[in-house]
């Protein structure tokens, strides 16, 4: 490999069925071993999941709703960083949510929450470390590594960048504007060019609530911090998704409610600028538990999917691309001011290497145009669209990426059916990005929240394979972008969309314009991520269109680059009877050959988060959430739960009758090669 084309790796397993078995399906000649699940602990003291809703004390154990992930490889003794160690790592694991039915024992109390279930609702949420080692070709965990590690929505955790000490990051908490606690909604993940963990705050918005009447506290509705809040998700009256803030007294509940209580000119007397202390990229040493972790605000503040770095290359500036993953929000990319020595892909201190790459930079987000090509423009007070902005006026840069959304309003960027992961081809340095779906895509907008059809978001329709009418990009989407020159900070780039997901019986001149087939046919692409060893793609789903169907699953792609398939137009009949002509750029159609399913996981789950060893022969794989459509009234009758996974796949207590479980799984296949490919051949 290494040449600028598709790399000789082809695929090399069995397409698995779509299916609704309350189980892991993998080809044959794979297995899948269940690795680290919800509640297991962490260190030698804390007591076995017994996984009836009675277990505490989660700051030491696995958290819930297991998302983006990281390998963090180690040497044979397990005492140091090794590149190419593929027996013995740390595994990075974000736990996005919680299924909160499960965690107690008879289900969720009412407002005002216990203190006791707040306590372990939030500590379930955040990131753990765990060490896991291979031994007689099968992966385990740890329990007594002193690796192991959570971050909570509770740890001290260090503001840097531009918006470091800025009044709109002080709180009573941290009065100088430098430090916040925790992380929350953790969704996608990658590793840094001199790895770290890079990891994203999505949506962190949901659990703050504000008073009814706290717009007039903070001087009206035209109030800037007022605009803001409202732009993020969070008008006055909102409630939290959880309560906790109805707790008790203590900071650690009160700092929930970020209505304005203080005097204070600045913030610093009560909790209401919490919340803009939450959204950025979170960068962590997994190595150093010594080393604080660090908010990068260099990277703008939004319902951030994940951050992934295009090739690292000496001399040249890094860029990390980004989703804003909301109906009608945009892709991003951060361009670093310092550029890059190969001489820190290894070096004495992680974290301050991190310093020197994502704390001065240059935010862009992108604007695509109907002919194919598309511009990433600079969010900065430099530009004078941004500075006369009259919705919002930006006091200084730390303002402007503490409210990046405002600012990317301002210069006209385009609205993306819920931008997710992203992902860059090791090969092409191509960058792909996947669009879940978006029910607000409209063919005739009748409303500010819904966004017409347009040549990189083409599709609405109905989910019915036939129908003509409108209801959304139901489906998803992946797009993808070459840099202009293939330059990391290009501020043009050309792009066409990879694959638009679809059932098989779609009408292939609207909906399936990919022309999918029964064997990698998929609906809302979530995950995506290319191996480091093969180049292959792995496609993940969230999914709610076919799971009538079938379950969420993983697919894999041997993947072409932009341009290599054709422009297509797509007739829209208007309500006055006219017709709306929408061209697009739809790339190579997939076969079988290049594209095929590879995993359906358990009922009612999403399969998300991937990594790999660096031999490409054991990839990891997130099963999250799976049964987690359960009543309060129904826990008591496990006949009643939609999925016993992995309890029924013999992991941890309660057998086939258990409570389900987010967890990982390691997947190897039989003969020792490598994942998803066939042969040995590798980049
Ligand atoms: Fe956490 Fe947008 O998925
Ligand atoms: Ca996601
Ligand atoms: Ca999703
Ligand atoms: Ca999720």
């Amino acid at each position: 490999g290494g040449s600028d084309g598709p790399t000789p790796i082809t695929l090399g397993f069995n397409p698995v069925a779509k299916n609704k078995a309350d189980a892991v399906t993998v080809p044959a000649g794979y297995t899948a071993t269940v690795l680290y699940a919800l509640g297991d602990p962490l260190t030698a003291a804390t007591p076995a999941y017994r996984n009836d809703g009675t277990d505490t004390d989660f700051a030491n154990r696995a958290g819930d709703h297991h998302d983006g992930m990281e390998f963090f490889p180690l040497n044979a003794a397990g005492t140091a960083r090794d590149a190419a160690g593929s027996q013995r790592g740390i595994l990075a694991v974000n736990h996005e949510a919680i299924t909160d039915q499960f965690l107690h024992q008879a289900g969720v109390t009412a407002r005002p929450r216990p203190a006791a279930e707040a306590d372990k609702e939030v500590d379930a949420h955040g990131l753990s470390f765990v060490e896991v080692q291979q031994a007689g070709g099968r992966f385990a965990y740890r329990r007594d590594s002193a690796f192991n590690r959570r971050i909570t929505p509770l740890t001290p955790i260090q503001l840097n960048g531009p918006a470091r000490g800025s009044a709109l990051l002080k709180t009573k908490y941290s009065p100088a504007g430098t430090q916040t606690r925790g992380t929350i909604n953790n969704c996608g993940a990658s590793v840094t060019p001199w790895g770290t963990y890079l990891t994203s705050e999505e949506n962190w918005n949901g659990y703050f609530t504000r008073s009814a009447t706290d717009d007039a506290a903070r001087g009206g509705s035209a109030a800037p911090s007022v605009v803001s809040l409202v732009r993020y998700g969070k008008a006055q009256g909102a409630s939290s998704r959880h309560g906790w803030e109805t707790a008790g007294a203590d900071d650690r509940y009160a700092r929930w409610n970020i209505s304005q209580t203080g005097t204070s000119a600045d913030g610093s007397d009560d909790y209401r600028n919490e919340m803009n202390t939450y959204g950025y990229m979170l960068e962590v040493d997994p190595y150093d538990k010594g080393q604080a972790a660090r908010k990068r605000t260099a990277l703008g503040r939004f319902a951030h999917e994940m951050g992934v770095f295009g090739p690292a290359r000496a001399g040249k500036p890094l860029a990390v691309y980004m989703g804003d993953d909301s109906r009608g929000e945009y892709i991003y990319k951060f361009v670093s001011a310092a550029t890059w020595s190969d001489a820190d892909a290894n070096p004495a201190n992680r974290i301050t290497t991190g310093d020197k790459y994502l704390d001065n930079g240059k935010l862009y987000v992108a604007k695509f145009n109907a002919d194919g090509s598309g511009q990433w423009i600079e969010l900065t007070l430099g530009n004078a669209t941004i500075a006369g902005y009259s919705r919002y006026r930006f006091a200084d840069q730390a303002d402007l990426l503490v409210n990046a959304r405002l600012a990317a309003d301002a210069v006209g960027a385009t609205k993306m059916d819920r931008p997710e992961w992203c992902a860059v081809h090791p090969v092409t340095g191509e960058i792909y990005v996947t669009l879940t779906n978006n029910s607000n895509r409209k063919v005739e907008p009748s409303s500010s929240s819904q966004h017409q059809v347009d040549a990189v978001n083409p599709r609405s329709y109905t989910d019915a394979p036939t129908a003509t009418s409108s209801s959304g990009n139901v489906n998803g989407h992946i797009v993808r972008l070459r840099e202009a020159g293939n330059e990391s900070g290009a501020t043009t780039f050309t792009w066409d969309i990879y694959l638009f997901g679809a059932e098989a019986g779609m009408d292939p001149a609207r909906i399936n314009l990919s022309a999918l087939n029964p064997e990698n046919d998929f609906s809302s692409p979530d995950g995506i991520w290319f191996s480091r060893k093969t180049g292959l793609a792995f496609i993940q789903t969230d999914d709610g269109a076919y799971t009538d169907v079938t379950n969420c699953m993983m697919l894999v792609a041997k993947a072409g680059q932009v341009g290599d398939g054709a422009a297509q137009t797509i007739n829209y009949q208007k309500a006055d009877g006219s017709t709306l002509a929408v061209q697009t750029r739809v790339g190579a159609r997939p076969t079988t050959q290049n594209l095929r399913r590879f995993l359906v996981g358990p009922v009612d789950c999403e399969i998300t988060g991937i990594t790999e060893t660096p031999d490409g022969r054991t990839i990891f794989v997130n099963i999250q959430h799976p049964g987690e459509s359960v009543a309060k009234a129904d826990l008591a009758d496990p006949s009643r739960y939609l999925s016993h996974w992995p309890g029924n796949a013999g992991y941890g207590a309660g057998g086939a009758a258990a409570r389900p479980r987010s967890a990982t799984i390691a997947i190897s296949r039989n003969d020792g090669g490598l994942i998803a490919a066939d042969g040995d051949d590798v980049l």
